[in-house]
């Protein structure tokens, strides 16, 4: 989808683009908005705006995809849930199972994710200010697909970003619900550590578009559903990855 989407806006200077996303996380999210990017020394380092003229999501066309991008998807979902509803959050949790076999369940799911969505792009569709919230977990989750050489899928780094992240919080804004999240993400498949070296993870992000000039922006929560952009140091992330990934071990 990022390709194509940044070959519509570069070829002859740009030409009409309609997205038909095929995967889970295409229709909640990479679809919507505009962000084109391909990696190029750094995740998503070379890249463009360039809004399409139409999205034609399709849930029926999720009936032959992998459980594996199934869960990629979730994780983008459950990122929705954090950052901007909580109840989404647990909803989706309890009934997941039931969600994946029923495409009429997943349609509203899909609905509510593009909803969530849109109310970001629409306010901030250059990502300067509160568009960067659609970001949490990214930072980190950018590092840990980098450093894997892309073996880690973006959903599954997702999923340990946001779980660091959620530590982060714990530390700086005395976010309570780290272990309900962490607890959440296994009871639902996803990863909540990786093999990669904590000081690795720590320099990779310094590559990261939204760590130039020096500083480390990164989105928190006071609690679920109520995010904070805020600057954290080397130091402390450095702690909350060692911290996290040990943790889990
Ligand atoms: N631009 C954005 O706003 C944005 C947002 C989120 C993620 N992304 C990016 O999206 C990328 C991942 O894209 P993706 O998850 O769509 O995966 P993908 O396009 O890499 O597809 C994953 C796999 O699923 C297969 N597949 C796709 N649709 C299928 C279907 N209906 N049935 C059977 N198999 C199917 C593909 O052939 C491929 O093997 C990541 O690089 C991530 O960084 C971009
Ligand atoms: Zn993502």
């Amino acid at each position: 989808m990022d390709v194509t989407g940044f070959v519509a806006s570069t070829f002859m200077r740009g030409i009409h683009l309609i997205n038909i996303p095929t995967t889970l996380l295409a229709q909640v999210d990479a679809s919507i908005g505009g962000k084109n990017s391909i990696d190029f020394e750094g995740k998503n380092l070379i890249g463009t705006f360039y809004q399409p003229d139409l999205v034609i999501i399709d849930p029926t066309l999720l009936s032959t995809l992998p459980s594996i991008e199934f869960k990629n998807g979730l994780a983008e979902i459950l990122k929705y849930g954090l950052i901007w509803d909580e109840r989404f959050f647990h909803f989706i949790i309890k009934n997941w199972p039931k969600i994946q076999k029923d495409l009429n369940k997943m349609e509203n799911v899909i609905k509510e994710c593009v909803k969530i969505k849109l109310h970001f792009v629409n306010k901030d569709e250059k990502d300067l200010g509160i568009r960067r919230i659609l970001n949490f977990g990214h930072t980190i989750a950018h590092a840990i697909e980098d450093l894997s050489n892309f073996s880690i899928p973006h959903g599954y780094a997702v999923s340990i970003g946001m779980l660091v992240a959620c530590k982060i919080s714990e530390k700086i804004l005395g976010f309570e619900e780290f272990l309900d999240v962490k607890k959440a993400l296994e009871k639902l498949g996803l990863p909540t550590k990786c093999e990669i070296n904590y000081n690795k993870i720590l320099k990779a992000m310094q590559k990261d578009k939204k760590a130039w000039y020096g500083k480390t922006t990164m989105i928190l929560l006071e609690k679920i559903g109520k995010p904070k952009i805020l600057e954290v140091s080397s130091n402390t992330i450095s702690k909350c990855l060692k911290e996290c990934l040990e943790v889990n071990k």
